[in-house]
């Protein structure tokens, strides 16, 4: 089988905007307590915060990190999580169901996006909450000094305002599960008159409204209408969050579900500019895709995982993932990157052990699932801007898509490095195929990496007795000549090519 990809320097789809590839830290199962803070682990830090996963999260690449939810956000009071730690309270967490000690909290983790380097996102609570708290915590969190609230930051050891940019209105709060969930109506007056009052505060702040928690909702698409038709001179962003899994043995399904990732997108796109247009607005929303993964959902459902206990940090959502699940993740990258016109902002969900690219043991290491690859080369080579490749290749028929095409790719370029980059995925579970690039447009004159994700064994995992099981392999036989690079994608792989 062969494929031919046609690189246009002039197809640029934008520029690339590096909170595409954000991730998401929520107060849920062991992600911040034994995942990022860890008091008295070997590599913990004076805040308790775990060295050995702050290396692992700069390597992985994450810019923008949302904060502290996620369903959590809906029952959380903020001021449980500052001033002295021996004064802050425990309480429970209804959405997982276990106990929360409030350690960890607002400023603690704006010193940790400091270590990472990486950018805070926060959600507000809209679900026990409303406007008051939100205001409060924008004042906390971002006025510099002299008023209540940003002295008691002051005082708890945060001169510096954390000057957060990307604020959440709430929290899929479309979903039945979310603590205090609304109506479209009830939800998009609320997020309008938030977003009003906190922009009043500072005009500069960019909000995401809450879009469907998952396109198969029943109120998919009619809430992003209704929503918006309340909001949309307030905000700038509107949420989508999507999980896939493979069901009932269905790899060609589960490998196309970039597919349904666009129809997704495509279907926000058109909803938003649909009410943007009646309302003659010379505003564009734009798609905050602040949920994205692998999750066997599912097969948590079916489980009894969550139980009537009330623990701290209880193990949940610990999905390990194979080789196939980190094909697909990168495949739904490069869909992300494809539409970056308007997804300008993305969070993979989650970042360390719920659902999650990082592990970590207590007392012990932290290691990379497979899923953490395609992410971590995309985010260190996508430079400059995103292109869109043309790509001639044939189908394969899926149960649930139809004709799904056995290539997908997307490529980057940036003109003061001169350096590009091609991110490819073989969807096909039986063929290599043999790809012809034409990068003439590039000025491409040497390969600088060539690697693939990809393993005889589609299930094969890193796991916590075999941790590097799974690992980047280099591209065998990438050749450049005259501007035509060739290149054989093994089956059920992930890709990346770079180039000087
Ligand atoms: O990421 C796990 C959960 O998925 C989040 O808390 C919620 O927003 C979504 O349903």
């Amino acid at each position: 089988t062969t494929a031919r990809i046609a690189i246009d320097r002039t197809a640029v789809v934008a520029p690339l905007n590096r909170r595409i590839f954000g991730s998401f830290v929520e107060h849920l199962g062991r992600c911040v307590y034994d995942g990022i803070y860890e008091p008295g682990h070997p590599t913990a830090n004076e805040d308790g915060f775990r060295l050995d996963v702050v290396d692992l999260v700069k390597e992985l690449g994450s810019s923008t990190i949302r904060y502290p939810g996620g369903n959590f956000v809906s029952g959380y009071r903020w001021e449980d999580g500052v001033g002295p730690k021996e004064n802050r309270p425990v309480r429970r967490d209804l959405a997982w169901h276990s106990l929360e000690s409030n350690q960890v909290g607002t400023d603690e983790f704006a010193r940790w996006c400091k270590l990472t380097g990486s950018e805070l996102m926060m959600a507000v609570n809209l679900g026990t909450r409303g406007i008051e708290a939100a205001l409060d915590l924008l004042e906390y969190a971002n006025h510099p000094s002299g008023t209540a609230l940003s002295d008691q930051r002051i005082a708890n050891g945060s001169p510096e305002p954390h000057d957060i940019k990307m604020w959440c209105l709430g929290n899929e709060m479309d979903g039945p599960w979310q603590t205090g969930y609304m109506t479209a109506d009830d939800y998009g007056k609320l997020a309008a008159r938030t977003a009003q009052a906190m922009k009043a505060a500072d005009k500069d702040l960019e909000l995401v409204v809450c879009g469907s928690s998952g396109s198969s909702m029943p109120t998919f698409g009619d809430w992003e209408r209704t929503v918006l038709e309340h909001s949309y001179e307030h905000v700038d962003y509107i949420s989508c969050h999507a999980y896939y899994q493979e069901r009932k043995g269905d790899l060609g399904s589960f490998l196309a579900s970039s597919l349904e990732m666009q129809y997704f997108i495509e279907t926000v796109v058109a909803t938003a500019d649909h009410v943007g247009n009646k309302l003659r607005s010379k505003k564009k929303i734009k798609l905050s895709f602040d949920e994205w993964n692998i999750w066997y959902l599912e097969e948590h459902q079916a489980s009894d995982e969550v139980n009537d206990e009330w623990n701290f940090a209880p193990r949940q959502l610990e999905d390990v993932y194979s080789v196939a699940d980190a094909v697909v993740l990168g495949n739904l990258l490069i869909t992300l990157l494809k539409n970056h016109d308007r997804v300008a902002s993305a969070s993979l969900a989650q970042l360390v052990n719920v659902i999650a690219p990082i592990m970590t043991e207590p007392g012990g290491g932290a290691w990379r699932q497979t899923t953490f690859f395609p992410f971590s080369v995309t985010s260190r080579l996508a430079k400059g801007e995103v292109l869109r490749p043309r790509i001639d290749v044939g189908t394969y028929n899926t149960e649930v898509y139809g004709a799904a095409p056995l290539v997908d790719a997307v490529a980057t370029a940036d003109a003061e490095s001169g350096t590009s980059a091609l991110f490819l995925v073989n969807r096909s579970q039986t063929e290599s195929i043999e790809v012809t690039v034409d990068l003439a447009s590039l000025d491409a004159s040497s390969i600088t990496e060539a690697v693939t994700l990809h393993d005889d064994d589609v299930y094969a995992k890193n796991t916590i007795d075999d941790r590097e099981r799974v690992g980047l392999r280099e591209l065998s036989g990438a050749s450049l000549a005259d501007g035509v690079l060739t290149v054989t994608l093994p089956p059920v792989s992930w890709s990346a090519v770079a180039f000087a």
